[in-house]
Order: C-alpha cells, then structure tokens, then sequence
C-alpha cells in the first residue's frame, strides 16, 4: 500500500489572472478555487532546540526586535483575519511559540473574536508542563508537539539538547489539561528513524496521542536537505505495517495534510505527512503570517506581502484586507519541491512557522 497524495489543482491558472477579478469580500480564495481558512501564525523565530533538519548550532541572527509585530499590531491583523477573512482556525507556531510573552493573553484576545476560531499551537513542547492549564484557560483548544525519538541519547543528538524528559512533561500535561487529541508531530532521523518510529507509535498509543510522521521538507537554515538522504513516506508506512496492523481510516481526509491508518483495528490513527513525495497543495487551506507581519501563502512561496509596512503606514482595515487576499490570490499551484528548477525558500522553517 503507498502513501496517496492530494496532487496539485488540476485547474489551469492564467499567470496574468487580472487581480480585478478577485473577490473583495467572502472567503480568502486563489485563482485555483482553494479557500484559505486555516491562519498559522509564527510569533517569533527563536527557538531553544537546535533540530539539525531546522537549525544550525550556533542558532541563526534572529529578527531584530524593531521588525516584530507588536502586540497590537499582531491583535490588529489577527481580528481581521478572523472578521473580515474568514479564518476559522488559528495556529501559533515559531521557532517555539511557548518563547512569545504574552502568548496566553494573544489566545485569549483571539479565543474573544467571533466567529470564536478553533486555536492550536505547534510546540517543541518544552516549559509546556508549567502552562499548559494557563493556556487551556485561556482558550486553546489543542496543542502539536514535536517529538522525533523516545531515546534520549538520540533526541540529543537530533535536537542538539537534553531536554527528553521536558517534552514528555509537556505532552502529559497537555492532556491532562484538556488540550486534546494531543498530536506528536515527528520527522525522523535518516539512520535511526524506522526504529524511532515504532517506539513512538507504541508511546502515543499507550498515551492516546495520536503521532504524526512528517517528511522533511527542504527547510533547513543550512540548505543541506537532499530527497535521497531522507526517509520516504512509503518507507515509513512499510515499516510501522511490519509492526502494527494498518488499515485506511474510513474518515475523510479534507484539507488534513495526514494521511490516516487506522492502528491494530483502531480507533487510535497514525498519520503520515508525505509533504514531499505525495504532495497535498490540492487541499491546501493554509494561509502564514511571519512574526514580522509577513503574509506567505505557502510554505514554500518566494514572495512575501509585506502587512508591517502598511501597518506602520496608516493603511486602513480595508487596505490591509486587500494586501492579504491579492497575497493569497497569487498562490501557485503548488510548492513545486519536485521541480528540477526549485528553489529552496530564503527564510528557514523557524522563522516561516510550522
Ligand atoms: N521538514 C519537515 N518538518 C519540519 N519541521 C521543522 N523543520 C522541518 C523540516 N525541514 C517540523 C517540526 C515541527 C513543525 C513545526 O515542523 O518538527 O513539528
Ligand atoms: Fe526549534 Fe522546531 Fe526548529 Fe526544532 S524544528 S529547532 S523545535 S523551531
């Protein structure tokens, strides 16, 4: 059985798409017809895990303090998006959003705007034992906590610290706290990640986590990813099916990147992000803001719309709604990894957000 990807839209775009044909109200759509719903919002780049597929050692320059959002700034798009856009779930990410003071006061501010969006948060996990109630109270709904080996000599290796014992902390503390389904998001290491998988599957299964197991993406500080050296959704699925009985989840798939298996018979899931070699672009329904007030319409998209500037220019709600649909209008059809011609993006995944 192999991994089904979601493809690219199979309707033809016009590259001069008049921009006069974008809608000026309603959903947050691209000329391909997908709607954008799903807001991800980096709130900072800095991190304090070292992953070697994200990071180099010595960590990165990050952003400069002038070129954050401010809070009100951040409050001011993130309204819009929800009352004006359509965004109907908001995600934080990083680098490590736990990182960002203040992040229980953001959820809240956005657990208060109506239509109420669904909140999650994409986390290394660390310090999350301490607040993970906080941010519950708050009104986060669900957390994704990054987990690529359950051995702490290899999680130090991948991660570049001895900080195991603190993400398991956090992953038990996030379903105490309600913040479920708790979802482990692992990508695993080239040598030791078949192995890796398997203990994390018996993990998340005794939990009742649900694991999810990424491919890795060219998305490195370093720009060192080659496809060859990595392990691919296929393989990962062969070997958790040597060990496990998989079975297709009957439920439908939607925009979810996952790919879900049912596992020994269910109803516990295991899912599979093929990003790379099954892509999902089809279904995507994503739309990212950096922490510093960039609008991407993709992971991998080369071109950023700069919200900040006309933020600090005076612009208006309605001008500000008009930069982030003709940012997402212009989505291409997808991230176009497999082609011989691609470009890695400049920014790496700490400063995009997961
Ligand atoms: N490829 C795939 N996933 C990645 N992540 C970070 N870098 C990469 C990469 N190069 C994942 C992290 C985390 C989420 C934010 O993205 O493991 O779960
Ligand atoms: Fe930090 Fe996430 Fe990058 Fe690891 S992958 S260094 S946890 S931002």
């Amino acid at each position: 059985m192999t991994v089904v990807g979601l493809g690219v839209p199979t309707i033809r775009r016009d590259d001069d798409a008049p921009a006069a044909d974008m809608p000026r109200s309603g959903p947050l759509v691209d000329t391909f017809g997908r709607v954008a719903t799903d807001l991800r919002v980096s709130l900072t780049d800095r991190c304090n895990l070292r992953c070697t597929y994200c990071m180099p050692a010595e960590g990165l320059d990050w952003l400069p303090g002038d070129d954050l959002l401010t809070l009100d700034e951040l409050v001011r798009l993130l309204t819009l998006a929800v009352t004006r856009l359509g965004i109907t779930s908001v995600r934080f990410t990083g680098g490590e959003p736990l990182l960002y003071r203040g992040l229980e006061d953001v959820v809240a501010t956005v657990a208060a705007l109506r239509p109420r969006p669904e909140i999650a948060l994409t986390t290394n996990g660390i310090g999350l034992a301490r607040r993970a109630r906080a941010l519950a109270d708050a009104g986060l709904n669900r957390v994704n906590v990054s987990l690529d080996s359950l051995d702490a000599a290899q999680f130090a290796a991948i991660t570049r610290r001895d900080r195991l014992s603190d993400v398991l902390d956090g992953l038990s503390a996030a379903s105490e706290a309600g913040l479920g389904p708790v979802k482990v998001n692992a990508v695993l290491d080239a040598v030791s990640g078949l192995d890796d998988a398997v203990e994390l599957l018996e993990y998340c299964l005794r939990y009742g986590y649900q694991l999810r197991i990424i491919e890795q993406m060219p998305l490195d500080a370093g720009h060192l990813w080659r496809r060859d050296a990595n392990l691919s959704a296929d393989e990962i699925y062969a070997a958790l099916a040597e060990r496990f009985t998989l079975t297709t989840d009957p439920a439908p798939r939607g925009s979810a990147p996952a790919q879900l298996w049912q596992v020994n018979g269910g109803p516990a899931t295991v899912g599979i992000i093929a990003s790379v070699s099954h892509a999902f672009c089809a279904a995507c329904d994503r739309t990212r803001l950096t922490a510093d007030g960039q609008i991407r319409n993709c992971l991998f998209a080369a071109e950023e719309t700069d919200l900040r500037a006309l933020l600090r220019d005076g612009a208006d709600d309605s001008v500000l709604e008009a930069a982030w649909r003709g940012a997402m209008w212009r989505k291409a059809a997808g991230h176009g990894i497999n082609d011989p011609d691609f470009v890695q993006p400049r920014r790496p995944m700490s400063a995009i957000g997961g």
